[in-house]
Parts: structure tokens; sequence; C-alpha cells
């Protein structure tokens, strides 16, 4: 049964870190473009008034957008309302029920801690909140291993039918991310060449140049892997390598995951930074990876084992997120008078954070000279199509009110995602130390030597400098 348009949008854990950073800022900017549409009921365990939570809501949206404009704030506002109480107490659904009204398809937003997932909706369902058109959206992370993510699964399907079930990737909600998929397939020129006979690696990082602060309690029970590999990384990567979709996505980035076998720990570096065992939260002697550098593959007709490395890491020279598709060497070529192997591998670059674009390596005869010169031929997304793109949860919420799931795994897609990192978090290795502000252990480096060596990314602030091996 295809879900109706949603008629009310309900937020639990409107109190917390992500709805200050993230959520409120894009209601507010929903309701700048006109697309927010019905009443937003919030729910926390606080107990707010709604001046209060409007109060908070101002703050949150002028510390993310510098400015308000007032009119846009007042219709905000007035959609708002909040309902206070335990998520495991039955009276709080009693309450939140009066608060929907007649409503028949709300989208209830769980941006809470995971231990709660279940709980939240054993208490909607059996308050026979989770009929025809309701559905739920999971904030991630969904499971912490393999095993769990099926247990929870299980465990929501005997409530809730799969189309019921969004589960939150904000990566996929990323335009410089989708806008992948539009590079390769709405262009002649680079599909011929998007297979293993031309392309001689994939290499993934994502950089920030921050460590985990106040996030300490949080982030030591889970780890690069689990925070950012099983998910973000691996959903970039199916859409670096699927084929074209038909009707929708889901199908062909299932195939990319079940065409990379089980990650081996022999091909995975991980590192910890100096100084991580001293943050709040951190445990004394903890071995979780703060880095990771490791390397995939994928086994299919058009990839046929194609390696695949990804590096991640906390307190990292630059924050940055980058694809680099790296062409094979060429054949030698007489040029210039000469005959001239080449010394330089081919880049396609997807820069994937705030300074969105693409990069390609080409090269040119030195003026003057007979020989040839590396220069790069890109573009930046926001100085040619203007910084108008919306953030990554406005899009996921519209969408999973509209009942569209084309930005969402689905059960088999978190499985096979868990699957290929399963043997890489089972691996009980201490991480090695780096110092803050690197990019990580050396032994990370050794891992692509015969691939031309790590790319130095774009940061995504300024005076960028791109330099290829
Ligand atoms: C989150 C992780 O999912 O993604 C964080 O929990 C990480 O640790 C963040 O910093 C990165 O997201 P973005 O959009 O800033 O690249």
């Amino acid at each position: 049964m295809a879900l109706q348009e949603s008629d009310r949008l309900v937020i639990f854990g409107i109190t917390g870190d992500l709805a200050k950073k993230m959520t409120l800022p894009s209601l507010y900017r929903l309701e700048r473009r006109g697309l927010l549409k019905v009443p937003v009921v919030t729910v926390a365990s606080q107990p707010w008034t709604h001046e209060h939570l409007v109060a908070h809501t101002r703050e949150c949206v002028e510390k993310a957008e510098g400015t308000i404009d007032e009119k846009v704030f007042a219709r905000l506002a007035k959609r708002l309302s909040y309902v206070g109480g335990n998520f495991l107490d039955p009276d709080l659904y009693v309450n939140l029920k009066k608060a929907l009204g007649k409503a028949t398809a709300p989208t209830y937003y769980l941006e809470i801690p995971p231990s709660l997932f279940v709980k939240v909706a054993e208490q909607l369902h059996a308050a026979d909140m989770t009929s025809g058109s309701a559905r739920i959206v999971f904030e991630k992370p969904f499971g912490t291993s393999l095993s769990t993510a099926v247990e929870l699964n299980e465990k929501l399907h005997t409530m809730l039918r799969e189309e019921q079930i969004f589960r939150i990737d904000h990566y996929l909600g990323k335009e410089p991310v989708l806008d992948v998929v539009y590079f390769r397939f709405a262009n002649q020129i680079f599909e011929p060449i998007w297979n293993a006979h031309y392309v001689d690696c994939i290499m993934v990082t994502m950089a920030e140049d921050f460590g985990v602060e106040d996030r300490g309690s949080f982030y030591d029970a889970v780890g690069t892997i689990r925070d950012v590999v099983q998910n973000h990384l691996l959903q970039v990567i199916s859409l670096v390598t699927m084929e074209a979709p038909v009707k929708d996505m889901t199908g062909p980035r299932l195939s990319i995951f079940r065409a990379i076998p089980d990650a081996d720990p022999k091909f995975m570096v991980k590192g910890q930074y100096e100084g991580y065992l001293k943050v709040p939260g951190v445990k004394p002697k903890s071995k979780t990876e703060t880095f990771v550098a490791l390397k995939l593959s994928i086994h299919n007709w058009r990839w046929g084992g194609l390696p695949v490395f990804i590096r991640a890491g906390k307190d990292m020279p630059v924050k940055a997120t980058e694809v680099v598709v790296r062409f094979k060497k060429l054949n030698p070529i007489y040029i210039g008078g000469r005959m001239r192997t080449s010394r330089w591998y081919d880049d396609i670059v997807f820069r994937l954070g705030a300074d969105p674009g693409v990069t390609m390596g080409i090269r040119v005869k030195t003026p003057g000279h007979n020989d040839v010169e590396p220069v790069e031929l890109g573009v930046d997304f926001l100085k040619a199509l203007g910084d108008t793109a919306p953030e990554p949860y406005e899009l996921l919420l519209t969408s999973a009110m509209a009942g569209d799931h084309t930005l969402f795994p689905d059960q088999s897609v978190e499985e096979e995602t868990w699957r290929i990192v399963q043997p890489l978090l089972d691996d009980n290795s201490t991480p090695k130390k780096y110092k803050p502000g690197t990019w990580g252990p050396q032994e990370a480096n050794d891992m692509v030597k015969s691939h031309g060596g790590w790319r130095e990314p774009t940061c995504d602030s300024d005076d960028a400098e791109h330099k290829t091996p």
C-alpha cells in the first residue's frame, strides 16, 4: 500500500543537539521556501512550554542562518507545538494523540538515542498510532553490527511494514553526493570509461580537522567505522560505481554492496589521535579508532575486483570529503619528439563537502617547450550554480513526508553494508597513535603507494591547493 502525503510532522528529541544544529534550521528553511505545509508537533522529556520552544528555535535559526526573516519565523512559530513527557510513559502518547487531532498520515521522526527506537515504536504501536499511512523515520545509527541491525529490523517489522520505515543517512540527502549520479549519467562522455578497463582504483577521503570534543561518550562506543564508513562512505561508493537507475536507485546500489566481499582486517589501518584518551567520556584504555584506512574491492562485470580505498578520520589536517576516480596511466606515447611514459595518473575528483565541485586532471603542452604538464579543469558548484541547494535534512524530511524512499537505505542495504564492515568491527587490535593534524599512521600511506598515493584533498574552506601525485 503506497503511503499518502503526510499531514503532520512529529519530531521526537527536539531539545537535542541534532535538532539544534540541523532540524530546527532546516524547518525554517523549508518554511522560507514554502515547502512546509503541515503542523509540526515536537516531543521531548523536558517540561517546556510553547514559548520556550519558540525561543529555542529562534536561537538555533539565528545561529545557523545569521539573520531571521521575521515573517517566515512567525509562520514557523505558529506551526510548532510541544508535548513533553517520558518516552516510556503511555500518558505521553495519549497527549500526543490529542495533539495530532485528525491526522491520518503522521511522519514520526526519531532523533533520539538508538536504544529507544524500538521502545518508542512499541508505544506508538500500542497507542494505535502506526496504522495506514503513518511512518517512522529513524536517525542513524541503525544498529551497531550486522546482528543488531537484523534484530532491529525484525522487531520493527512486527509493528510496521517496510514502506513505513525510513532509515536516515544524511549523506544521501547531500546535493553534491547526489550530483555524482547526474555527472555520470546525464553526460555522454564519462560513462564509456567508467569501468575497470580505464579506472585503476577509487579513493575516498573523509577528513575532519577537529577531534571528538564534547561527543566523547557517544563516539567512544562507536568509532570511525560505525560512525561514517558503514553508512555515509559506503553509500557514496555505491553512487560512484552503480549501474544507471531505471526506476529507483535502491536496486543498483544494493547490487554494488552485494558485489563487495566482506572487508579484510589485513587491509585496514586503525589510528587513534594522541590526546583522545583524555576526552571526557572516553574510557581510559579505549581502543576505539578515530581514524581508519581500508581497502575494499568490487567484484562485478563492470569493475572486475577494482580496489576501493577509504580513509576517514578525526583531527586530520583539513576538513574535506572527496572521491577520487583514478584512471590508469597512459601507454607510452611519442609526443614532442620522443617516447614518453606517463608519470601521472588522471583523476576525476568529486568534492562533496562545503566547497562542492568536480575537478579533472588533464595534460597540456608546456608553453615554449616540447613537454607535457598537468593542469586541472574544474567547476566550483557554488560559483557556477549559486548557493541555493537545500540542506540534507530539508530534502530527507520532505521525501519521507511524501512517502518517497529513494534517498533512504532499505533493510537489505542496511544489512549488506553491516556485513561488509563486520570483520573490521570484530578486529580487536589496538589502533596506532597519530599526531592531531596529520594524516594518521604512516601505514595508511603505504597501503596505496602502488596506486600513486592518496591525493591531498582540497580543503572545504579557502586557499585550496591541488596536488596530484
Ligand atoms: C555524522 C557523524 O553522521 O556525520 C559525525 O556522526 C560526522 O561524526 C558527521 O562529523 C559528518 O557529517 P558532514 O555532513 O559534516 O560531513
